[in-house]
């Protein structure tokens, strides 16, 4: 769509560019979310026959399965715009900062027991979509997708259960995940 509606105006660059921010941000996002969302949910059960049983609860446990998880460590380095301090560190104009989302989103100051999964705790609000004008434009997408296929995988297999050696995590990696997890049903 984008070579037929756009061939003349855009470089090759740029389309390899926005394929590959679209496949990183669209793809691997939701795909690790879907697979640490799933170990998360296996390894809270009562949480599990939650979102399993009422329909109810599948919104809020995707907020807090975004929340808890925070798969996008920390978004694109940010450019200061002018000289501002934030708790108590000052920042210059033209220096660039990294934002740490996991930290932002278990804040103790938000609520005491933040390192605590708890899908029915009601809404405390993340920045695992980031926040301002670079807030994730895929966000509805994404929660779509994770709001259909966690109760249907879970209706779909009530048995599943991790199996062998237990599941490996990347080690580094701009999105955080899983390189495999054996389950059974
Ligand atoms: C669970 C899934 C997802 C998470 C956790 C996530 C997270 C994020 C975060 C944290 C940012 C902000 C980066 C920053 O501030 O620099 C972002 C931006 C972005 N996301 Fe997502 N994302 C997800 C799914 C998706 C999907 C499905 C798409 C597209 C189909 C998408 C497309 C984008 C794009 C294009 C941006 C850049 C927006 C801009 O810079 O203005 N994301 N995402």
């Amino acid at each position: 769509m984008l070579v037929r509606e756009h061939g003349d105006d855009i470089t090759t660059d740029e389309l390899i560019g926005v394929a590959s921010l679209l496949l990183i941000a669209g793809h691997e996002t939701t795909a690790n979310m879907l697979g640490l969302g799933t170990l998360a949910l296996l390894r809270h059960p009562d949480q599990l026959a939650l979102v399993r049983d009422d329909p109810a609860m599948v919104e809020p446990a995707v907020e807090e399965l975004l929340r808890w998880l925070s798969i996008v460590h920390s978004g694109t380095a940010k450019l200061v715009t002018e000289d501002t301090e934030i708790a108590g560190q000052k920042i210059r104009e033209g220096e660039l900062v990294m934002l740490s989302l996991p930290a932002a989103n278990r804040d103790p100051e938000l609520r005491a027991d933040a390192d605590r999964l708890d899908i029915a705790r009601g809404a405390m609000g993340h920045v695992a979509f980031g926040h301002g004008i670079h807030h994730c434009l895929g966000a509805p997408l994404a929660r779509m997708e994770m709001r259909i296929a966690f109760p249907a995988l879970l209706q779909r297999f009530p048995d599943l259960r991790v199996t062998g050696d237990g599941p490996a995590f990347r080690s580094f990696n701009v999105i955080y995940g899983l390189t495999s997890m054996e389950v059974a049903w």
